[in-house]
């Protein structure tokens, strides 16, 4: 185990309550059916519901229980460096119209915690890139050209604020000012009372399974034997929980990040900071309330990749308690993200077939403030509405490059699964080969020993085994299964197959 005291959570889930929604326990009609209770699908639902429309939010599991319940939670239009690639790649209407997106988009949340009252820990924060030792000086310098020329706010200093810049030997760093951070537990939490408000059906622990045109509605399966019928759909399920043609399995790249969270009486002097240079990490301050909390994150790579996670975590403590002094971790999470080949998210039409079915997925680790912009964006749409940002964000927009999804074995052969299994540890696993199929095994808190072939079953894919988080995880669509198989993720809606060893 990486951390004996530390618990395997996020902080932003073991700091705010659960939300308390049913399953789906009758059969629905509404305007517009939403799937997915993230930043995504809670803040269109209830924009949705403000312009007059009847709503339903479907959730698989809880509210907040995706990646949104595990971000870093930086509400933030400066994303790493970005503006000066957009500009060159793609040029200025493309940069400037990112940035505009990304300001509305947080200044949309911001209009929401305050008209809401909603207390969700909502500060404004200066953002900080920084580059230690002049590795990345140059780089920093053309972002903070790219600034000026799209009008976002910042631009390149020497110095850290004092409370940091003891910690972190920084060479260059570049702001963005007028930025936020916030609990996004909290905030969705806060919302959903919001749309309740508004009229808007929440049910949680049912998920979306198809979604079929019926006349000029839609019918919308669910793992419930009742459905909801709605004249039109979003998928805002992270991975789409419909991808007619593969379009976006082909495209979208899982990544997963890690986080700590420290006990801690440093001080940030009102910034969230990430650096340019590599390995990258990420920080911020967080409150539960009582005292303050000190994030450590980073270390993001393909998800499902062969490399221990539990090496991964040790890799952020050592750097925690190197450059802050901090103690050991109070809990620690892996979270994954979907990237596009372009760096901007797939927002609008989810097929050019299916009018009146929309998709949001794709934020490139920065959905927050994207998921502002796209709510606004998705609303337009379902009214019929012009928006800004309708071309931008097209899921169909010409492709630069393609992504490939990856895909790869990793397999030990055993000596003897019986002695295997016997020296194998409560909570751990190991995939071996059983009958010449690739098979994973992995014991529960009670001892019992689950089989399973490690197909993903979203579109079979290997799944590989996460030992810092105790999960299987899909390189190819970032589905995660729990260590026993139950799917804790989508783009799969079903478990692992079991497979019965003869011995
Ligand atoms: C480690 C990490 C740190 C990050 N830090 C930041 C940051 O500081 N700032 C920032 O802007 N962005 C950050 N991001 C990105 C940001 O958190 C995400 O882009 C955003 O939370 C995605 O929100 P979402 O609503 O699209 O997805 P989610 O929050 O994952 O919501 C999707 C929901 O859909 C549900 N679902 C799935 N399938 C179905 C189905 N079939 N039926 C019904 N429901 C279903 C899931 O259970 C889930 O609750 C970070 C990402 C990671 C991984
Ligand atoms: S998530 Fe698509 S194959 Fe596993």
């Amino acid at each position: 185990m990486f951390n004996q005291t530390a618990v395997n959570r996020s902080f932003w889930r073991a700091t705010a309550h659960t939300a308390s929604y049913t399953k789906l326990g009758h059969d629905a009609t509404v305007d517009v059916m939403v799937a997915g209770g993230g930043i995504a699908g809670v803040l269109t639902a209830y924009l949705a519901a403000k312009e007059g429309k009847t709503v339903a939010l479907v959730e698989a599991r809880e509210v907040g229980g995706g990646t949104t319940g595990g971000t870093t939670a930086k509400l933030s239009a400066q994303h790493e460096l970005i503006y000066a690639d957009l500009l060159q790649t793609y040029g200025l209407d493309v940069a400037k119209l990112y940035y505009q997106a990304n300001a509305e988009g947080l200044q949309l949340i911001r209009d929401l915690v305050n008209d809401l009252a909603i207390e969700c820990d909502f500060e404004q924060m200066t953002s900080y890139v920084y580059s230690q030792k002049g590795k990345h000086t140059r780089q920093l310098e053309q972002e903070a050209d790219a600034y000026k020329k799209i009008g976002a706010p910042g631009g390149v200093q020497q110095d850290m604020p004092l409370d940091i810049g003891r910690h972190l030997n920084t060479d260059s760093v570049l702001t963005m000012e007028n930025q936020a951070q916030f609990h996004p537990v909290k905030f969705l939490n806060g919302m959903l009372h919001a749309l309740e408000d508004e009229g808007g059906h929440i049910y949680q622990h049912t998920m979306v399974e198809d979604v079929q045109k019926q006349g000029d509605s839609f019918r919308v399966t669910t793992d419930t034997p009742y459905s909801i019928t709605a004249k039109q759909v979003i998928i805002a399920t992270l991975f789409p929980a419909m991808d007619p043609h593969s379009f976006y399995s082909n495209r979208l790249k899982p990544v997963t990040s890690h986080l700590l969270a420290f006990s801690s009486d440093n001080h940030l002097g009102g910034g969230m900071y990430i650096s340019a240079d590599d390995p990258k990490r990420t920080v911020r301050e967080a409150w539960d309330g009582k005292s303050s909390y000190l994030l450590v994150g980073g270390e993001t790579h393909p998800t499902g990749d062969s490399h221990s996670t539990e090496e991964r975590y040790a890799s952020l403590l050592h750097y925690a308690q190197r450059t802050f002094g901090t103690g050991n971790p109070v809990d620690y999470w892996s979270e994954h993200e979907l990237l596009t080949p372009d760096r901007l998210p797939y927002v609008g039409i989810l097929d050019e077939e299916q009018e009146g079915m929309y998709v949001m997925t794709g934020f490139n680790k920065w959905g927050l403030t994207n998921a502002g912009a796209s709510a606004k964006l998705i609303v337009d749409l379902v009214l019929g509405k012009d928006n800004p940002y309708e071309k931008l964000f097209h899921p169909h927009r010409t492709w630069p490059s393609e992504a490939t999804g990856g895909s790869g074995a990793s397999s030990q052969t055993a000596p003897s699964l019986t002695e295997q299994v016997k020296e194998l540890a409560a909570g751990d696993a190991f995939t071996t080969k059983v009958e010449g199929k690739q098979t994973g095994v992995y014991k529960d808190d009670s001892g019992n020993v689950h089989y399973l072939d490690l197909s993903c079953t979203h579109l079979g894919c290997e799944v590989r085994w996460n030992d810092g988080d105790a999960t299987w995880d899909c390189p190819c669509h970032g589905s995660i299964f729990s260590g026993s198989g139950e799917v804790l993720a989508g783009p799969a809606k079903q478990p692992l197959k079991p497979i019965k060893p003869s011995h």
